[in-house]
């Protein structure tokens, strides 16, 4: 980042254009190294297909605007991002499970890989269904896919818009693809995208002058350069970092928990989800961690219908290994004095 900062800085007419206004649908650079990232997963899309954001929760919020009136339906997974479910409510939506039988809902809210908070990822079949189900209903399908460079082992799946695409043309199909830089290369820089119909994308970016006219021109054009040779390079270190910490987060798991609690090993993203014995409030508990020096997030707060008390969330990203195996002998400790 520090070179090619330093690249911009040098050059007058580049830094006058990394400090200027810029077109609300982003830098045509950066958009361009996007359409390589997509057609590299199977997307097959040109810049009019993208919009810049500030972030993928920038794209929530332009999508709900766009598609959600009061009292619409939007179907979610169960458990799912708090950060969308708030967008969602605040457009006065209804919020119901993806299997619930709604004739028209506005929109539908997935994430296809390595969900937040689950860690878990859905099925090709799964993908495949989603897909078929926006076009049955004739809804706004919205793959939210933050995690995606961090996979750890194992293949990954077609996404739900190179699904979409294989079957209907970009400009035709149902999909919204929303990515981002924040878990690949850094969250501050406040950078995500959306991929979709050009018509889509064009409505999107109208909407996004109202808000804040643009992203930020400094960040896109250091991205532009920053990804000459793709996101991988990026993704290669972090993921051997991340896999690391997965592992010591799993057999910290297996060691204090043992068959208290039942959680199953992400294949990639930041998360472990814990489910515990029924009668385990962990919104409760949590207060008896934090005095212990642990914390997490209560299931609860993922939840649109108030299930799940008693599962919880625990992110292995941003500490270092051995905290990790302490963190979770003090979530034990916790919970063996909470149970008891
Ligand atoms: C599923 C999901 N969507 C969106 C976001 C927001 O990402 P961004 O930093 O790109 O706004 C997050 C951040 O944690 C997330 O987990």
């Amino acid at each position: 980042m520090r070179d090619v900062l330093r690249d911009i800085f040098d050059d007058t007419a580049a830094a006058r254009s990394a400090l200027q206004y810029g077109p609300s649908e982003g830098d045509m650079l950066l958009r361009q190294r996007l359409c390589s990232h997509m057609a590299l997963r199977g997307v097959r899309c040109e810049p009019a297909n993208i919009l810049l954001t500030s972030g993928a929760q920038q794209a929530l919020n332009l999508v709900s605007e766009a598609f959600v009136d009061p009292d619409d339906t939007v179907l979610v997974q169960s458990p799912t991002y708090p950060g969308a479910l708030q967008v969602f409510l605040a457009h006065g939506a209804r919020l119901a499970g993806l299997d619930a039988r709604t004739a028209a809902p506005s929109l539908i809210y997935a994430m296809s890989n390595f969900q937040n908070p689950t860690g878990v990822s859905l099925s090709l079949g799964q993908r495949q269904h989603l897909v078929a189900l926006a076009h049955q209903l004739d809804t706004v399908l919205i793959e939210d896919d933050p995690y995606e460079a961090l996979l750890y082992d194992g293949e990954a799946l077609p996404s739900l818009l190179s699904i979409d695409v294989g079957e209907h043309s970009i400009e035709d199909a149902r999909t919204l693809y929303f990515g981002t830089f924040s878990k690949s290369i850094a969250p501050g820089l406040r950078i995500g995208w959306v991929v979709g119909p050009a018509l889509v994308v064009e409505k999107l970016a109208l909407l996004k002058q109202t808000e804040d006219l643009q992203a930020n021109s400094l960040a896109q054009a250091a991205l532009g350069r920053l990804l000459a040779h793709g996101v991988e390079p990026f993704a290669r270190p972090i993921q051997v970092a991340y896999r690391e910490r997965r592992e010591r987060m799993a057999e910290a798991l297996r060691g204090e928990f043992g068959n208290r609690g039942a959680w199953s090993v992400p294949q990639g993203g930041f998360f472990f989800w814990l489910t515990l014995p029924m009668e385990i409030d962990t919104a409760a508990m949590l207060r008896h961690a934090a005095q212990l020096g642990v914390t997490y997030v209560p299931g609860i707060a993922f939840s649109h219908s108030g299930s799940g008390a008693n599962t919880l969330r625990l992110s292995f990203s941003s500490a270092q290994p051995d905290r990790i195996s302490e963190g979770v002998r003090r979530l034990a400790k916790a919970f063996d004095e909470h149970a008891s």
